[in-house]
Formats: C-alpha cells, sequence, structure tokens
C-alpha cells in the first residue's frame, strides 16, 4: 500500500504493508537509523519516538496507524526547544555509556519536559519508567532532566 507519513517536517511516500511497523520504516525504508530496535514488544522503549508529541514505541505502531500526524525523530529532536535542552543536559551531565537507548530515553525526556517544563522526582519516574537501560543511567537521566528544567 501506498502511504506518505511525515517525519521532522519532511513528507515521505512509501509502498509498504500497513502492518508494518513505523520503526522499519524510518530504519529500513528512510534510512533513519537513529531510533533502535531493541525487544520489538513495547518493553524497553529503545524505539521511542514522538507521534504529534507524544512518546510512541515505535516497534508496536504499524504504518497504517499514523495517519497524517507528525513524527519526530532523534535525528530532528535536537530542533524543538525541550529537545535542545535535553541534548544540551545530556551532554553536561555525560549521561551516556553504551549509547543503546539513549535515543529512546531523550525522546521520551524531551516529551516529559515539553508537556511539563518542571517535573517532579515522581512525574520523572512516570515518564520514564518504560524506558529501560542495561548500563543503569538512570540517576543520570534524572538528574539531567533536572538540569534541563532548571533552563526553562
Ligand atoms: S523495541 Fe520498541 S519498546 Fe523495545
Ligand atoms: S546507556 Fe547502555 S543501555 Fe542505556
Amino acid at each position: 500500500m501506498s502511504f506518505a507519513i511525515k517525519v521532522n517536517g519532511n513528507t515521505h511516500s512509501l509502498d509498504v504493508d500497513g502492518d508494518t511497523p513505523l520503526l522499519w520504516v524510518l530504519r529500513d525504508a528512510l534510512g533513519m537509523t537513529g531510533t533502535k530496535f531493541g525487544c520489538g514488544m513495547a518493553l524497553c522503549g529503545a524505539c521511542t519516538v514522538q507521534i504529534d508529541g507524544a512518546p510512541t514505541r515505535s516497534c508496536v505502531t504499524p504504518i497504517d496507524s499514523v495517519g497524517a500526524s507528525s513524527i519526530t525523530t532523534i535525528e530532528a529532536i535536537g530542533a524543538t526547544p525541550a529537545g535542545a535542552k535535553i541534548q544540551k543536559a545530556w551532554l553536561d551531565l555525560e549521561v551516556v555509556q553504551c549509547g543503546y537507548c539513549q535515543s529512546g530515553q531523550i525522546m521520551s525526556a524531551s516529551a516529559l519536559l515539553s508537556s511539563n517544563p518542571h517535573p517532579t522526582d515522581s512525574d520523572i519516574d512516570d515518564a520514564m519508567s518504560g524506558n529501560i537501560c542495561r548500563c543503569g543511567t538512570y540517576v543520570r537521566i534524572r538528574e539531567a532532566i533536572k538540569h534541563a528544567a532548571q533552563s526553562i
């Protein structure tokens, strides 16, 4: 089937099966490999993108459910106000260890800060609980979100 999807402000025309997960459309059809595959079952958060600003697990989002929504990926999140602050905080606090989970972490954290500029610890826990980090960078992630919030 033919689809036209809007990613990072650009419209792309594709011919793929309707049940193809958005993750594979991004990675294989569009060559945007910043969004990662972890579990494929909405359990780890590595594949998180934003759809109309909401953090969304792209591994379980079929392309035919996206419609005219605006998709933002890690490749463009730095162009958004919250994304720029989060990425700077990630660098300032040297959050990243192996890095594999981090694009998903940044997409969830940016969505949180965009909707809630001054999150409490509980807000951060709620927003980030679906993003798993096998390197255990959770403490630095929480501090970086607070650091980013202070600059708003
Ligand atoms: S790959 Fe999508 S949540 Fe794990
Ligand atoms: S930084 Fe390695 S899995 Fe999170």
